[in-house]
């Protein structure tokens, strides 16, 4: 078993939590990727959704296999979300944003009655902070947010791709920040939300229902207590 079927699996499994009529939250990442290849198996059989992708390269396969999409002013309560993650703790608090989507994630995640995130049990941590924190920054805003981040005791690295700066969907910046291992995801949470120039972080803390995990061609749930 690789990674990859793993992860399958546990898209797999979101994939049978959806049912005729939903409107869904469409993750981003290579796990999410799956999810949204089998959305598409399962219409071709008949089921009816709609979705609301959280990044372009989600819209993109999306209408490739044939997933009407919608947006937030058409429909500010979804119903099911099925994203990836980074890092996910014991407490379902994640970390994420390698791929770059976390602010559309966060938003999506946040308007969905139920939260589910699918991943690999690589994923699965005591405790989040070895996956650096990626954290979205108006570019006006880089120097002042790097110095206050230093301030807060993290390293922070400018994300690049291919060389060049990267840049998000809404054409803003990351920096991936090493804070060590995060002891109190909430408070830090706040904390990031108060800088002036973080449009948003990569800690998704108390917005999760349920976690699939593919475990070795076996699934495991976690669930919210
Ligand atoms: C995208 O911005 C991320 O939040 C992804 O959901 C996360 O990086 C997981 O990606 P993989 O499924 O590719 O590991």
């Amino acid at each position: 078993m690789t990674a990859d079927d793993d992860k399958k699996l546990a898209a797999q499994a979101a994939v049978d939590l959806v049912a005729d009529g939903m409107i869904l939250g469409l993750g981003t990442g290579s796990t999410a990727v799956f999810a949204i290849e089998l959305l598409g198996k399962r219409m071709e059989q008949g089921l009816k959704i709609k979705g609301v992708p959280t990044s372009d390269a989600s819209a993109q396969l999306a209408k490739k296999v044939g997933i009407p999409l919608v947006t937030l002013e058409e429909y500010p309560i979804l119903d099911l979300d099925i994203d990836g993650a980074d890092e996910v703790d014991p407490s379902l608090n994640l970390i994420k944003g390698g791929g770059g989507a976390l602010l559309h994630e966060k938003i999506v995640a946040a308007a969905c009655r139920q939260v589910v995130i699918i991943v690999d049990e690589k994923k699965i941590v005591e405790r989040l902070g070895k996956f650096k924190l990626p954290v979205e920054v108006i570019p006006f805003a880089r120097g002042s947010v790097e110095k206050t981040l230093s301030q807060m005791g993290a390293t922070a690295v400018i994300r690049k791709k291919d060389g060049n700066i990267f840049h998000t969907d809404e054409n803003n910046i990351i920096l991936d920040c090493d804070f060590g291992f995060i002891d109190d995801p909430g408070a830090l949470s706040q904390k990031l939300n108060q800088v002036p120039g973080i449009v948003e972080h990569g800690l998704f803390v108390d917005l999760v229902e349920r976690v699939i995990i593919g475990a070795n061609g076996q699934i495991k749930t976690l669930k919210k207590s």
